[in-house]
């Protein structure tokens, strides 16, 4: 979009005053970074990080040093150890994974703002935030299960960030990188008041509500889902509710709703015979799936209606998660691929509610909702000392 002003409006301006370098140029920020867990989020995270450091160095003075990554079994600290480095010709260096160690060498002791990105899917590593915020490290994730786990642990992270000044963020626990929480967070703080969250928020049942006509089985786009990197590490988190449930417990938390996973009323696709078993067993007979999934395909279409998945939440903290057969016309019918669709009504968009749409599984975009945070971090730092 181009603004022309017009000449007369132009001839009531003040003379153009020059800018100092000084607010040209935002104050130099360097940044220490971790990442743990180089699995498909993380791995595409650092690409993006690797490719945008030119832009950021020049466009917001922003130096980000990668100081680590740990794995699940191993680490990577950058150059801490000489006589390693030197024997590897200052190769990286894979070490026994050790969580404490990779926070202390990523915080260093010179006073420098530190990040730890968790990209992992693991709570032994969710457990470790309340301490590192406590530290004074900033801490960002697009891994539920600090958002949606114990209540206790919940609320020792948001103590431990307010006491610190530490941030932490996780815009990329819920549709992964649509902004979702920013947006339920720039309404609450400016006033609005929530009525109800409606919305497909699983990336995984949209792709395959959509995709699933009844001319291939359930099973086989589940699969494709899969290897697409939609789907959970177990795909029975999407089918069972689970994973929707984890997102509208941490929306309802931000809301300031204390609300537990139990708390939510879920409906699970997850046959039970299929329930319990080891994940490789479970995936030798994702064809068990498809009789039941037929089942609801054909009540649906008889009423001329779509399969979707709905996740819904309100003011009063009742939460539910169900697959739903609606009517062809209704909004959340004309999503596509992976969309997800979050519907906002509130005080002010009460009769029209704000609405946020975009894909919201796989990792290229659960890897820039990640680095949108850091963003967010960083800036919030180039203003502060
Ligand atoms: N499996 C999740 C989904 C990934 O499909 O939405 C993003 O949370």
């Amino acid at each position: 979009m181009n603004i022309v002003a017009s000449p007369i409006a132009q001839s009531r301006l003040p003379p153009p005053v020059a800018l100092a370098p000084s607010a040209r140029t935002p104050r130099r920020c360097a940044l220490a970074v971790g990442v743990i867990g180089p699995g498909r989020v993380g791995s595409a995270l650092l690409e993006q990080l690797r490719a945008a450091q030119p832009r950021l160095e020049r466009s917001m003075n922003l130096v980000l040093n990668l100081c680590g990554v740990v794995a699940s079994r191993q680490m990577w600290l950058d150059c801490d150890d000489p006589e390693l480095n030197a024997r590897h010709h200052r190769a990286q260096t894979w070490r026994p994974n050790d969580l404490g160690e990779f926070a202390a060498h990523v915080r260093g002791d010179d006073g420098r703002h530190a990040l730890l990105i968790d990209c992992s899917a693991s709570d032994e590593v969710a457990a470790h935030y309340p301490d590192w915020l406590a530290a004074g490290i900033h801490v960002i994730t697009p891994n539920k299960l600090a958002g949606s786990g114990p209540l206790e642990r919940w609320h020792a992270i948001r103590a431990a960030s307010v006491d610190s000044g530490a941030r932490f963020r996780c815009e990329a626990t819920v549709c992964a990188g649509l902004p979702v929480v920013q947006t339920l967070r720039d309404l609450l703080d400016t006033g609005d008041e929530l009525i109800d969250i409606e919305g497909m928020f699983s990336g995984t049942m949209a792709w395959l509500c959509n995709r699933y006509d009844g001319s291939r089985p359930f099973s086989a786009l589940l699969r494709e889902a899969q290897a697409l990197g939609y789907t959970e590490p177990d795909p029975r988190a999407d089918l069972s509710g689970i994973d929707v449930a984890r997102k509208l417990v941490i929306l309802a938390r931000e809301a300031g709703l204390p609300l537990s996973l139990e708390d939510v009323d879920v409906e699970s696709l997850v046959p039970p015979a299929l329930a319990g078993l080891p994940l490789g067993e479970c995936t030798r007979r994702l064809h068990e799936l498809d009789a039941p999934m037929s089942a609801k395909l054909a009540k649906a279409q008889v009423h001329s209606g779509v399969l979707r998945h709905v996740g819904r939440l309100d003011r009063e903290g009742r939460a539910s998660v169900r697959l739903a057969a609606l009517p062809a016309a209704h909004a959340f019918a004309h999503a596509r691929l992976a969309d997800n669709v979050v519907q906002f009504r509130t005080r002010r968009y009460r009769d029209n509610p704000l609405m946020v749409q975009g894909p919201g599984a796989g990792p290229e975009v659960t890897a820039a909702g990640v680095f949108a945070d850091l963003l967010r971090i960083a800036e919030s730092l180039a203003v502060r000392p």
